[in-house]
């Protein structure tokens, strides 16, 4: 398995594309599977995340394949409910194909999404939705198989927010018969994104953004042509890196007007940070200062994705940081190779504190889940000395080229 060797203090400069957005990809990839005709997805990201969707969607029956950035999903054909285990292992977010699969067979077997990486994985807000959709599900020996016939509409009220919960609900309930309100829906930006597909599919769907989403079931989805979001949290890692290490840096094909609490964390610590249509440049030359307090929320609050990189960045930042984790129960867990690196961090449930320190020290070290292994690249680039990352295998679910990211930024980091 391959490593990163990343050799800390230098200065970043520069500017780098923001790839389509990962978390809006997956479960779009999912959702072609419900269409009768060739999708095409622009702006796709390269991830492994991505691959393994896409073999999922060949195994159960779609003619896939990409060109460039754009990849084509032909579920013209006939489709089968089943997703094997072996696939279904590698990504917790297959759970996706449930709702997808039951609208367009009628039925789904697939296992349960696996647990741990940032504590348990529950799906049960997942079967709630489509058990109010009429499904049947029966969960034994790590498969969930569900029935529906037809789906029927109706109201889900969902009692916790949940992205791919709302997402599942949004995609059973385009082809049941009848209208289904969605009551208590993420709003995440990805969502939003997943609505325009759907729309451009032939669904009528509307509320994402809002609590509220409402769809009227419809017979068929025919082929959409749909150009993904930038990845707001590949921003975020980004912008972190240069607040690590200092410089300035511009991203292009951005979001900024959907990473409003990212920068304001970033202009808290004492970055300058600069928006236009599509960019985000962002200068850090003095110090950093703590951003005192860092609560995740459910979108539009400061997301829990970017908790690890922003983390990374404070680690020298003059005081102390609290940041309190909301939204995972396990996600602190590059805490203790950041601590390896000479990093005052001591975590308590979800309450992480973070006391500035003077230096850190490059170390052999390991990416444990996605974003703590891009917190552990972010701290190495201000760390004295060479740091020896591992476990890229978590990294390459969700960056497209972190070593030729930040090497592009002017970064002493190589992949071997
Ligand atoms: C999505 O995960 C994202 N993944 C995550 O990004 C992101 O961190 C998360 O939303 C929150 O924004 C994708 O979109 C592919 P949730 P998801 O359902 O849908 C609990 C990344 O790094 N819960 O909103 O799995 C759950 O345990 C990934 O790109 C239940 O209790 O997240 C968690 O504590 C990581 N029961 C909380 O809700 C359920 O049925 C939020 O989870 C479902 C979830």
């Amino acid at each position: 398995m391959s490593v990163l060797k990343i050799v800390g203090g230098r200065r970043l400069s520069g500017s780098v594309r923001v790839q389509g957005a990962k978390n809006s990809a997956l479960p779009m990839l999912a959702a072609s599977v419900m269409t009768e005709g060739i999708s095409v997805l622009r702006n796709c990201p390269a991830l492994s995340d991505v691959e393994t969707t896409l073999e999922i969607l060949r195994h159960v029956g779609c003619r896939v394949y990409r060109d460039g950035d754009a990849v084509y999903v032909d579920a013209s054909g006939p489709i089968s409910p089943e997703v094997p285990d072996e696939l279904m292992r590698r990504m917790r977010s297959s759970v996706i194909f449930l709702g997808a699969l039951l609208a367009r067979c009628g039925e789904a077997a697939l296992s349960l999404p696996g647990g741990c990486e940032l504590g348990p994985r529950p799906v049960d807000l997942h079967l709630l939705a489509l058990r109010a959709l009429g499904a049947e599900i029966t969960e034994a020996a790590g498969r969930l198989c569900c029935r529906a016939g037809r789906l029927r509409g109706g109201h889900i009220d969902l009692p916790a927010v949940s992205v791919g919960a709302t997402e599942n609900a949004m995609l059973a309930a385009c082809l049941a018969e009848g209208t289904t309100v969605i009551t208590g829906a993420a709003r995440e930006p990805e969502i939003q994104d997943l609505q325009a597909f759907l729309r451009a599919a032939g669904a009528l769907v509307s509320g994402a953004g809002s609590g509220v989403i409402r769809i009227r079931g419809v017979e068929k989805l025919r082929g959409a042509e749909h150009r993904i979001i930038p990845d707001r949290i590949a921003a975020a890692t980004w912008l972190a890196a240069c607040a690590s290490a200092g410089g300035s840096v511009r991203l292009y094909d951005a979001d900024p007007g959907r990473c409003g609490p990212i920068l304001q964390v970033l202009r808290r610590m004492g970055c300058s940070v600069s928006t236009g249509e599509g960019l985000i440049t962002l200068e850090r030359r003095g110090g950093l200062v703590s951003p005192r307090s860092v609560v995740t929320r459910p979108y539009p609050g400061f997301p829990t994705d970017a908790q690890p990189p922003l983390m990374a960045a404070a680690l020298r930042a003059r005081g102390t940081t609290v940041m309190i984790e909301t939204i995972f129960e396990a996600r602190y867990r590059h805490v203790p190779a950041l601590r390896r690196m000479g990093a005052d961090v001591r975590t308590e449930g979800k309450t992480a504190v973070i006391r500035g320190v003077e230096r850190l020290r490059g170390t052999e070290t390991a990416a444990a889940d996605l974003r703590g292994g891009a917190a552990l690249a972010v701290a190495a680039l201000a760390a004295e000395g060479e740091t020896v990352l591992g476990g890229l295998q978590h990294v390459d679910r969700g960056y497209e080229d972190l070593a030729g990211t930040l090497a592009a930024l002017g970064a002493e980091v190589i992949r071997i």
